[in-house]
């Protein structure tokens, strides 16, 4: 059987840019991730451009030494405001933790690099509007780090639920449960406070979740919520001292979206054996989808039928399972064969994919810092509904 060897995904180059200089700031989990998917997208994408790993900025030395090294920077740093200032840097990506994103995007973008930042976007709403403020000022590209949206399965998914596959959208549960907070000796971090985090397991988690649902469902248009904090003290790493957690570890909400389906969502970091349990199960007035970001590689689609799922279908008819390939793009850039799987970092170089596109072709790259706020505000509404024991209207 002849190959398929087209790329898809592959941007045209309309502007004169021949290089991509990249700062990254922060190289923890995130940076790792940002870091891999600068140095593939190239051979992924078949960028006709040249990525160059300028300069990394981490506040450890061993970190700087290492990684510099091993991922091939230029340089290294533990001045981010130099990486944001330089002439040499074209995009920076933002990789600390969320309290650092305003001041880092706002410099960068006030020195006119393109801009690629990890989510949440800010820890109150009041900073993420200051950062579409600041991006319409510069007029360069911003995304966030929203890597679920881009995984082969969840496109597929959003093309069918556009299609009208499964008809109109009657309701989305979602639920998101990882178990890294389970222990209540877990020790306390910035994720933990609200100048740090912002917001807790809602924000970091809640994030995703809520962003997914907006994505395949819309805006919402109303939430009743509660947040909870499970263990409300826990120890500082190095000291030991038992410090008050402010941010929620879980929240469970109802609601509706604008186009009046209902929602049911619920997210937890104490979600008990979970690692990765980023799932929903969307429902329509003709099918219906599942999926679980545990099991990335498939999702399960449900269709009536034109007899309307009578008696006599239900002997047969139900849930079919569809494993991702080469016809769910892009996977078949990273692999020819249906089932085979890929996994979390080629959704982030299926990111930095998106975002280079949009800097080649003058187009938005999503989401962008303003989709960003349209998903910051509904996660604040989601908290005002708990702090309030009101329903919120959006
Ligand atoms: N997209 C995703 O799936 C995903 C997953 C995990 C984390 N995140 C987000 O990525 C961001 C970073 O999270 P992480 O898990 O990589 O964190 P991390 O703790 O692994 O790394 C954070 C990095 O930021 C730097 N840093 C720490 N404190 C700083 C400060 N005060 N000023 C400047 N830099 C500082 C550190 O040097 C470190 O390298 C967060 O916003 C988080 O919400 C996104």
């Amino acid at each position: 059987m002849k190959r398929d060897i087209t790329i898809a995904g592959q941007p045209e180059n309309k502007t004169g840019v021949q290089k991509l200089r990249v700062g990254v700031l922060g190289m923890g989990f995130m940076g790792g991730t940002h870091t891999f998917a600068w140095k593939n997208g190239k051979s992924v994408f078949n960028w006709p451009i040249e990525v160059e790993l300028t300069a990394l900025f981490d506040m450890s030395e061993d970190s700087r030494t290492l990684n510099g090294q091993r991922f091939g920077f230029k340089r290294t740093t533990d001045d981010w405001r130099s990486v944001c200032e330089a002439d040499d840097i074209d995009v920076v990506s933002i990789c600390t933790p969320n309290f650092a994103h305003r001041e880092m995007a706002e410099v960068a973008l006030a020195h006119g690099k393109h801009v690629w930042c990890e989510k949440p976007m800010a820890t109150s709403l009041e900073d993420a509007a200051h950062m579409v403020n600041a991006a319409a000022k510069a007029g360069t590209k911003t995304m966030l780090g929203y890597n679920y949206l881009k995984s082969p399965a969840l496109l597929a998914i959003k093309d069918l639920i556009e299609a009208g596959t499964i008809g109109e959208i009657v309701h989305f549960n979602g639920v998101y449960q990882e178990d890294f907070m389970c222990d209540s000796g877990a020790p306390h971090s910035w994720r933990l406070t609200k100048k740090g985090g912002g917001k807790g397991a809602l924000g970091d988690m809640g994030s995703h979740q809520v962003s997914m649902a907006m994505w395949l469902c819309g805006g919402l248009k109303e939430v009743v919520a509660r947040l909870q904090t499970v263990h409300k003290h826990r120890p500082d790493a190095a000291t030991g001292e038992m410090l008050k957690v402010e941010t929620d570890d879980q929240y469970s909400a109802i609601g509706t979206f604008e186009n009046g389906a209902m929602f049911t969502m619920h997210t937890s970091w104490l979600g008990q054996g979970h690692k990765m349990n980023l799932g929903f199960e969307v429902t329509g007035t003709k099918g219906a989808i599942k999926f679980d970001q545990e099991r990335m590689g498939e999702f399960w689609l449900y269709e009536m039928g034109d007899r309307g799922g009578t008696f006599s279908d239900t002997a047969t008819n139900g849930y079919k399972q569809v494993l991702i390939g080469p016809n769910h793009p892009p996977f078949g850039n990273f692999c020819p064969a249906p089932g085979h799987h890929i996994g979390f970092n080629e959704m982030k170089i299926i990111e930095a994919g998106a975002f280079v596109k949009a800097i080649l072709e003058g187009g938005k790259a999503f989401p962008d810092f303003e989709d960003g706020l349209w998903f910051e505000t509904a996660l604040q509404a989601i908290q005002d509904s708990s702090e309030s024991r009101a329903w919120v209207t959006l």
